[in-house]
Protein backbone atom coordinates (compact mmCIF):
# COMPACT_ATOMS: atom_id res chain seq x y z
CA UNK A 1 0.00 0.00 0.00
CA UNK A 2 1.63 3.67 -1.08
CA UNK A 3 0.91 6.01 1.12
CA UNK A 4 1.21 9.83 0.18
CA UNK A 5 1.38 13.16 2.40
CA UNK A 6 -0.24 15.97 0.54
CA UNK A 7 2.90 18.53 0.19
CA UNK A 8 1.10 21.58 1.78
CA UNK A 9 -0.48 20.16 5.26
CA UNK A 10 -0.40 21.09 8.78
CA UNK A 11 0.65 24.00 9.67
CA UNK A 12 -0.25 27.55 7.95
CA UNK A 13 1.48 30.37 8.38
CA UNK A 14 -0.35 32.09 10.71
CA UNK A 15 -0.82 28.82 12.97
CA UNK A 16 2.76 28.56 13.19
CA UNK A 17 3.32 32.41 13.82
CA UNK A 18 1.13 32.14 16.84
CA UNK A 19 2.26 28.73 18.07
CA UNK A 20 5.67 29.88 17.94
CA UNK A 21 5.19 33.32 19.33
CA UNK A 22 2.89 31.69 22.28
CA UNK A 23 5.62 29.27 23.31
CA UNK A 24 7.96 32.37 24.04
CA UNK A 25 5.60 33.82 26.66
CA UNK A 26 6.76 33.56 30.57
CA UNK A 27 4.32 32.57 33.15
CA UNK A 28 1.05 31.82 33.20
CA UNK A 29 -1.55 33.88 30.22
CA UNK A 30 -5.02 33.14 29.07
CA UNK A 31 -6.18 33.16 25.60
CA UNK A 32 -9.95 33.96 24.56
CA UNK A 33 -11.00 30.59 23.36
CA UNK A 34 -8.60 28.08 22.09
CA UNK A 35 -5.60 30.01 20.55
CA UNK A 36 -6.21 27.73 17.69
CA UNK A 37 -8.54 25.56 16.30
CA UNK A 38 -6.68 21.79 17.08
CA UNK A 39 -8.08 19.89 20.58
CA UNK A 40 -4.46 18.44 21.03
CA UNK A 41 -2.31 21.60 20.56
CA UNK A 42 -4.35 23.33 23.08
CA UNK A 43 -3.99 20.75 25.50
CA UNK A 44 -0.31 21.07 25.12
CA UNK A 45 -0.47 25.05 25.46
CA UNK A 46 -2.65 24.46 28.36
CA UNK A 47 -0.11 21.98 30.51
CA UNK A 48 2.31 25.27 29.74
CA UNK A 49 0.11 27.40 31.86
CA UNK A 50 -1.44 29.07 28.32
CA UNK A 51 -5.30 28.51 29.83
CA UNK A 52 -8.07 29.08 27.14
CA UNK A 53 -10.87 30.55 29.14
CA UNK A 54 -14.72 31.45 27.59
CA UNK A 55 -14.96 34.81 28.66
CA UNK A 56 -13.34 37.97 29.94
CA UNK A 57 -14.40 37.24 33.37
CA UNK A 58 -12.47 33.64 33.64
CA UNK A 59 -9.32 35.15 33.16
CA UNK A 60 -6.70 34.77 36.22
CA UNK A 61 -3.59 36.12 34.72
CA UNK A 62 -2.70 39.46 34.00
CA UNK A 63 -1.91 38.84 29.97
CA UNK A 64 -3.99 38.12 27.79
CA UNK A 65 -3.15 35.99 23.97
CA UNK A 66 -5.42 37.26 21.60
CA UNK A 67 -5.80 33.84 19.07
CA UNK A 68 -4.51 33.71 14.98
CA UNK A 69 -8.85 33.47 14.45
CA UNK A 70 -9.10 37.15 15.85
CA UNK A 71 -11.05 38.44 18.63
CA UNK A 72 -14.04 40.54 18.71
CA UNK A 73 -13.93 44.37 18.90
CA UNK A 74 -15.92 44.34 22.25
CA UNK A 75 -13.82 41.77 23.95
CA UNK A 76 -10.75 43.61 23.18
CA UNK A 77 -12.24 46.64 24.54
CA UNK A 78 -13.26 45.02 27.54
CA UNK A 79 -9.88 43.81 28.08
CA UNK A 80 -8.20 47.08 27.82
CA UNK A 81 -10.99 48.49 30.59
CA UNK A 82 -9.47 46.07 33.02
CA UNK A 83 -5.45 47.05 32.30
CA UNK A 84 -4.67 43.78 31.09
CA UNK A 85 -1.35 43.14 28.65
CA UNK A 86 -2.79 42.21 25.46
CA UNK A 87 -0.40 39.76 22.87
CA UNK A 88 -1.96 40.23 19.58
CA UNK A 89 -1.56 36.96 17.67
CA UNK A 90 -4.03 37.56 15.15
CA UNK A 91 -2.63 36.09 11.75
CA UNK A 92 -1.90 39.10 9.59
CA UNK A 93 -4.36 37.90 6.90
CA UNK A 94 -7.24 37.53 8.69
CA UNK A 95 -5.92 41.08 9.95
CA UNK A 96 -6.53 42.42 6.62
CA UNK A 97 -9.95 41.11 6.16
CA UNK A 98 -10.56 43.15 8.82
CA UNK A 99 -9.17 46.20 7.31
CA UNK A 100 -10.55 45.95 3.96
CA UNK A 101 -13.96 45.39 5.61
CA UNK A 102 -13.63 48.67 7.53
CA UNK A 103 -11.61 50.90 4.62
CA UNK A 104 -15.07 49.51 2.19
CA UNK A 105 -17.32 51.19 4.94
CA UNK A 106 -15.94 53.97 5.48
CA UNK A 107 -15.67 54.47 1.90
CA UNK A 108 -20.01 53.90 2.35
CA UNK A 109 -20.55 50.51 1.01
CA UNK A 110 -22.54 48.09 2.86
CA UNK A 111 -20.41 45.25 3.77
CA UNK A 112 -21.13 41.69 2.88
CA UNK A 113 -18.92 39.04 4.83
CA UNK A 114 -19.16 35.54 2.89
CA UNK A 115 -18.48 32.96 5.48
CA UNK A 116 -19.97 30.98 8.52
CA UNK A 117 -21.44 34.14 10.62
CA UNK A 118 -20.68 31.56 13.79
CA UNK A 119 -17.14 31.26 13.16
CA UNK A 120 -14.78 33.39 15.61
CA UNK A 121 -13.11 34.83 12.41
CA UNK A 122 -16.34 36.54 11.15
CA UNK A 123 -17.80 37.29 14.19
CA UNK A 124 -14.74 39.39 15.10
CA UNK A 125 -14.80 40.94 10.97
CA UNK A 126 -18.28 41.54 12.25
CA UNK A 127 -17.85 43.37 15.38
CA UNK A 128 -16.12 46.05 13.81
CA UNK A 129 -18.71 47.09 11.39
CA UNK A 130 -22.30 48.43 11.58
CA UNK A 131 -23.31 48.00 8.31
CA UNK A 132 -22.21 44.66 7.42
CA UNK A 133 -24.16 41.14 7.58
CA UNK A 134 -23.00 37.95 6.96
CA UNK A 135 -23.94 35.15 3.96
CA UNK A 136 -23.32 31.58 3.55
CA UNK A 137 -23.35 31.48 0.02
CA UNK A 138 -25.55 31.90 -3.22
CA UNK A 139 -28.96 30.27 -1.12
CA UNK A 140 -28.59 33.87 0.54
CA UNK A 141 -28.26 36.38 -2.15
CA UNK A 142 -32.08 37.04 -2.11
CA UNK A 143 -33.17 37.86 0.98
CA UNK A 144 -29.66 40.29 1.61
CA UNK A 145 -32.22 43.92 0.46
CA UNK A 146 -31.27 47.02 -1.54
CA UNK A 147 -28.25 48.83 -1.41
CA UNK A 148 -26.49 51.19 -3.86
CA UNK A 149 -22.93 49.82 -3.05
CA UNK A 150 -21.58 46.79 -1.72
CA UNK A 151 -18.47 46.06 -0.23
CA UNK A 152 -17.72 42.02 -0.19
CA UNK A 153 -15.05 40.22 1.67
CA UNK A 154 -14.47 36.73 2.21
CA UNK A 155 -13.85 34.81 5.44
CA UNK A 156 -9.96 33.35 4.93
CA UNK A 157 -11.29 29.79 4.52
CA UNK A 158 -13.82 29.70 1.86
CA UNK A 159 -13.66 27.80 -0.79
CA UNK A 160 -12.73 29.77 -3.99
CA UNK A 161 -15.94 28.02 -5.59
CA UNK A 162 -18.03 29.09 -3.12
CA UNK A 163 -16.84 32.50 -3.50
CA UNK A 164 -16.75 32.96 -7.33
CA UNK A 165 -20.14 31.21 -7.78
CA UNK A 166 -21.32 33.93 -4.95
CA UNK A 167 -20.05 36.81 -6.57
CA UNK A 168 -21.40 35.60 -10.20
CA UNK A 169 -24.99 35.78 -8.30
CA UNK A 170 -24.39 38.82 -6.24
CA UNK A 171 -23.45 40.71 -9.75
CA UNK A 172 -26.41 39.80 -11.38
CA UNK A 173 -28.59 42.10 -8.30
CA UNK A 174 -26.13 44.61 -7.63
CA UNK A 175 -24.71 47.39 -9.68
CA UNK A 176 -21.79 48.68 -7.66
CA UNK A 177 -19.69 46.09 -6.30
CA UNK A 178 -16.03 46.24 -4.94
CA UNK A 179 -14.73 43.09 -4.15
CA UNK A 180 -12.05 41.66 -2.47
CA UNK A 181 -10.81 38.19 -2.38
CA UNK A 182 -9.55 37.73 1.18
CA UNK A 183 -9.09 34.14 1.07
CA UNK A 184 -5.74 33.35 2.40
CA UNK A 185 -3.63 31.04 -0.41
CA UNK A 186 -2.47 28.56 2.26
CA UNK A 187 -6.25 27.27 2.40
CA UNK A 188 -6.91 27.35 -1.66
CA UNK A 189 -3.05 25.56 -2.17
CA UNK A 190 -3.90 23.03 0.54
CA UNK A 191 -7.32 22.48 -1.14
CA UNK A 192 -5.84 22.63 -4.68
CA UNK A 193 -3.27 19.68 -3.55
CA UNK A 194 -5.79 17.43 -1.07
CA UNK A 195 -8.60 17.47 -4.21
CA UNK A 196 -5.44 16.35 -6.68
CA UNK A 197 -4.00 13.86 -4.35
CA UNK A 198 -7.81 12.49 -3.63
CA UNK A 199 -7.97 11.70 -7.12
CA UNK A 200 -5.43 9.07 -7.25
CA UNK A 201 -5.91 7.80 -3.87
CA UNK A 202 -8.37 5.06 -2.97
CA UNK A 203 -9.22 6.63 0.69
CA UNK A 204 -8.55 10.09 2.27
CA UNK A 205 -7.13 10.57 5.73
CA UNK A 206 -7.59 14.22 6.55
CA UNK A 207 -6.17 15.06 9.75
CA UNK A 208 -7.48 17.69 12.01
CA UNK A 209 -9.98 19.54 14.55
CA UNK A 210 -13.58 18.89 13.57
CA UNK A 211 -14.27 22.52 14.92
CA UNK A 212 -11.60 23.56 12.13
CA UNK A 213 -13.34 24.93 9.62
CA UNK A 214 -10.24 24.70 6.87
CA UNK A 215 -10.29 21.01 8.24
CA UNK A 216 -13.62 20.50 7.24
CA UNK A 217 -13.95 21.87 3.76
CA UNK A 218 -11.00 19.08 3.30
CA UNK A 219 -12.95 17.06 4.28
CA UNK A 220 -16.18 18.21 1.88
CA UNK A 221 -13.89 18.69 -0.82
CA UNK A 222 -12.46 14.58 -1.02
CA UNK A 223 -15.59 13.41 0.43
CA UNK A 224 -17.10 14.37 -3.22
CA UNK A 225 -14.72 12.48 -5.11
CA UNK A 226 -13.32 9.51 -3.55
CA UNK A 227 -13.69 7.43 0.37
CA UNK A 228 -12.77 9.89 2.92
CA UNK A 229 -12.57 10.06 6.81
CA UNK A 230 -11.80 12.68 8.78
CA UNK A 231 -9.89 12.23 12.36
CA UNK A 232 -8.63 14.11 15.07
CA UNK A 233 -6.11 11.67 16.87
CA UNK A 234 -4.49 8.53 15.26
CA UNK A 235 -6.68 6.39 17.68
CA UNK A 236 -9.58 7.02 15.50
CA UNK A 237 -7.91 5.27 12.38
CA UNK A 238 -9.61 2.04 11.52
CA UNK A 239 -8.07 -1.15 10.17
CA UNK A 240 -11.00 -1.89 8.28
CA UNK A 241 -10.64 1.20 5.79
CA UNK A 242 -7.56 -0.16 4.27
CA UNK A 243 -8.82 -3.52 3.09
CA UNK A 244 -8.56 -3.57 -0.25
CA UNK A 245 -6.94 -0.36 -0.98
CA UNK A 246 -3.52 0.45 -3.15
CA UNK A 247 -3.05 4.31 -2.38
CA UNK A 248 -3.91 6.13 0.55
CA UNK A 249 -3.50 10.41 0.70
CA UNK A 250 -3.09 12.13 3.72
CA UNK A 251 -3.83 16.03 3.99
CA UNK A 252 -4.32 17.86 7.14
CA UNK A 253 -5.75 21.05 8.46
CA UNK A 254 -3.74 24.68 8.61
CA UNK A 255 -3.91 24.23 12.79
CA UNK A 256 -2.62 20.18 12.54
CA UNK A 257 1.07 20.00 14.14
CA UNK A 258 3.52 17.91 11.66
CA UNK A 259 4.21 15.31 14.61
CA UNK A 260 0.76 14.10 14.63
CA UNK A 261 0.64 14.18 10.72
CA UNK A 262 3.73 12.12 10.62
CA UNK A 263 3.07 9.33 13.35
CA UNK A 264 -0.48 9.12 11.66
CA UNK A 265 1.63 8.42 8.02
CA UNK A 266 4.00 6.11 9.89
CA UNK A 267 0.63 3.75 11.62
CA UNK A 268 -0.86 3.58 8.32
CA UNK A 269 2.60 2.40 6.81
CA UNK A 270 3.32 -0.21 9.30
CA UNK A 271 0.00 -1.41 10.92
CA UNK A 272 -2.56 -1.63 8.07
FE1 LIG B 1 -3.72 32.95 8.45
FE2 LIG B 1 -4.26 31.70 6.26
FE3 LIG B 1 -3.54 30.40 8.32
S1 LIG B 1 -5.41 33.35 7.14
S2 LIG B 1 -4.26 31.55 10.09
S3 LIG B 1 -2.27 31.83 7.18
S4 LIG B 1 -5.08 29.76 6.89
Amino acid sequence: MKVEVSKNSGFCFGVKRAVDMVLKIQGKSNTIGPLIHNPQVVEDLRKRGIIPVEKVDDIDSSTVILRAHGVSKNIIDELNKKGLKIVDLTCPFVKKVQDYAISLEKQGYFILVIGDKNHPEVEAIVSHLENVTVIAGVEDVSNIGPHDKIGVVVQTTQTAKLFEDTIKELKKVYKEIKICNTICNATAERQEEAVELAKKSDIMIIVGGKNSANTRSLDKLCSAIVETHLIENIGALRKEWFKGKKQVGISAGASTPQHLIDSIEERIKNDF
